[in-house]
């Protein structure tokens, strides 16, 4: 069994030891783009298997962070109700 990473989490990197944790982190500190989490965690920057998981993360990691809450979502007026 491989070791686990610092912090306990999964490893995402393994050329690295970058645990999803710190792609998470990064998407939380404002990374959107591979590059972004690349230069912020070393994250894929060596064999590059690690891709498409890191970009998953990342994709995850903005569609619920863009996506409105439900109390935010406007589907426009209500039968009955005046907006003016
Ligand atoms: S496993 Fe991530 S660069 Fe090799």
């Amino acid at each position: 069994m491989p070791p686990a990473p610092p912090d306990g989490g999964v490893l995402v990197c393994h050329c690295a030891q970058v645990p999803e944790s710190a792609v998470v982190a990064a998407c939380r500190a404002g990374c959107r783009t591979l590059r972004d989490v690349q230069d912020a965690t070393d994250a894929c920057t060596g064999c590059r298997t690690c891709r498409p998981e890191v970009e998953a993360l990342i994709r995850t990691f903005t569609a619920s962070a863009l996506a409105p809450s439900v109390g935010q979502m406007d589907h426009g007026p209500t039968p009955g109700e005046d907006r003016r």
